[in-house]
This record gives C-alpha cells, structure tokens and sequence, in this order.
C-alpha cells in the first residue's frame, strides 16, 4: 500500500482508539498499554531541542510531525513552530492535541516552502519509513533547501544496519521488562505493518559528503530507555545537519 494510506489508516486507527492514551511500547514499536514516564519524553525531547540549539527567535518546523506530540513539546522552546505531514489523518490527531503554531500537509522531496524558510528543522523517526536510498536522498536535499544559513536539521532514529543484532536483543529485554510492568495489550504491528530501512552508513555519509553538506553523526535517544540506563544508544543514529 502507498505510504501515505497506511499512516492515513494508522492515524485513524491510533486516534480513535487511543486518543487520550499513551499506546505504543516505547512510543513507536509498537504495543498497546506501555506507559512513557513524563521524565522519559523530558529526556528525549531535551536532547533533540539541546541538539538543535532550538532558541525563542526561531522559525522551527517538524517534517513528519504524525500526531504532533513532539512538536507540542518542543513548541514552547522556539519562536514560531509548524508541524507537516502528508497524511491528512495524522494531522488531524495533530490539531486534536493542540500541537504547534501551525500545521500544513505537505510531502517531503516537494516541500510547499521557500528556500531558507526554517533556522532549526526535526525530522524523527520519518526516513525509517523510506525503503529506496533515492527516495532518501532527494528527501534530504529538500529539507536542507529549506534551512537558512546557520540553520540546523536534525533526522533522528535512522536505524544502524550494522547494529541489526544489537537493536534486536534491546528490543527483547525492553519488551520482557514491559511484560513483566505494564498490562500489555496487543501487537499492532500486526494491525498495521510499515516497511523499516536499515541504513547503510557509509552509503548515506558519503552522500552528504558528495553534496557538501556538513553533518555530525551521534547516538540516538534510547526508545527502550528506562532510569539507570545510558539516554543514548548506537544501533540507532541522528544525523545533525548545518548549513
Ligand atoms: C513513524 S511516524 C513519526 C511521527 C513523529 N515524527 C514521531 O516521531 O512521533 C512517521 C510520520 O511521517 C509521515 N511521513 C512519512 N513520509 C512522509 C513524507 N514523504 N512527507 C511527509 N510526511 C511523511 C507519516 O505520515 C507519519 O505521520
């Protein structure tokens, strides 16, 4: 099914059902009835607006925003702050939570906007979704035509392929811990299944570097994190852009 239909299909799934629920084992992979301590989502949305250097004269905007609870909580931390997402239905649980300044629907690789529009983008957990390195590529080119000089974007959660194994071990502790705390309901993913990408780090680099575009590579937040553990984790990577 085309991408855009089945997050359409997964936001009306997820909205009606678990409007007013936290419902994700670590808020994307995916079981029904984990709850996400409020320090845990002060933790991650902490290091993405510490990583974006996000300030209160800033033009911010989340490409991808899905249900917009990222872009909730990092709106009072910027200046002006949009939410896009090609999926009319997740928008819509987007408007329902009150998320950001404004929001648009949009597709990323045609960005309805002008070049240096935004000081500081986020783009999370998105280009897992994006099984083609060239659907990728022309994503990233579109996005950082639209940062302005000094700008920076973030992309997070890109999977490591070479950290596959890692990934796998961490999810099962996380899921035996979460058997063993919560009340665990179903699996949606067998609701609902998205293609995953596993990235290929040296092919991605040295397409930035091929572009001239300047980049960090760091850890990503840990979605498996619990207190006592390390924030951050290497089988998943952020790549930070700056113009
Ligand atoms: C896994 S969700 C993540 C949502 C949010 N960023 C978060 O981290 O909770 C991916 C979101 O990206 C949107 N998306 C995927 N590809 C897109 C594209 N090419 N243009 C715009 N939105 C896209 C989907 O509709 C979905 O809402």
């Amino acid at each position: 099914m085309e991408l855009r239909l089945a997050f359409n299909e997964w936001g009306q799934f997820t909205g009606g059902r678990f409007a007013d629920r936290q419902w994700l084992l670590a808020k994307w992979e995916v079981c029904e009835g984990v709850i996400w301590p409020q320090e845990k989502i002060d933790i991650m949305l902490g290091l993405v607006s510490e990583r974006l250097g996000l300030g209160l004269n800033d033009r911010f905007i989340d490409l991808g925003c899905g249900g917009g609870w990222m872009l909730k909580g990092l709106t009072p931390d910027s200046g002006y702050a949009v939410g896009l997402d090609f999926s009319a239905q997740m928008l819509h649980n987007a408007v329902r939570i009150d998320a950001g300044d404004a929001l648009v629907q949009g597709e990323i690789g045609r960005l309805p906007f002008k070049a240096g529009s935004f000081d500081r983008m986020l783009c999370c957990f998105v280009l897992i979704n994006m099984m083609e390195d060239e659907v990728v590529e022309r994503s990233i080119l579109d996005m950082f035509r639209l940062l302005k000089p000094g700008g920076k974007l973030l992309i997070g959660q890109l999977p490591d392929k070479a950290g596959s194994p890692d990934y796998d071990s961490a999810k099962g502790a996380y899921l035996d811990f979460c058997r063993r705390t919560y009340d665990l309901g179903e699996d949606l993913r067998d609701v609902n299944r998205m293609p995953q990408k596993l990235f290929d780090v040296p092919v991605l680099t040295s397409f930035l570097e091929k572009n001239g575009i300047g980049f960090r590579k760091l850890p990503s937040f840990n979605p498996f994190y619990r207190p006592g553990e390390s924030p951050t984790v290497e089988w998943r990577f952020d790549l930070l852009l700056e113009k």
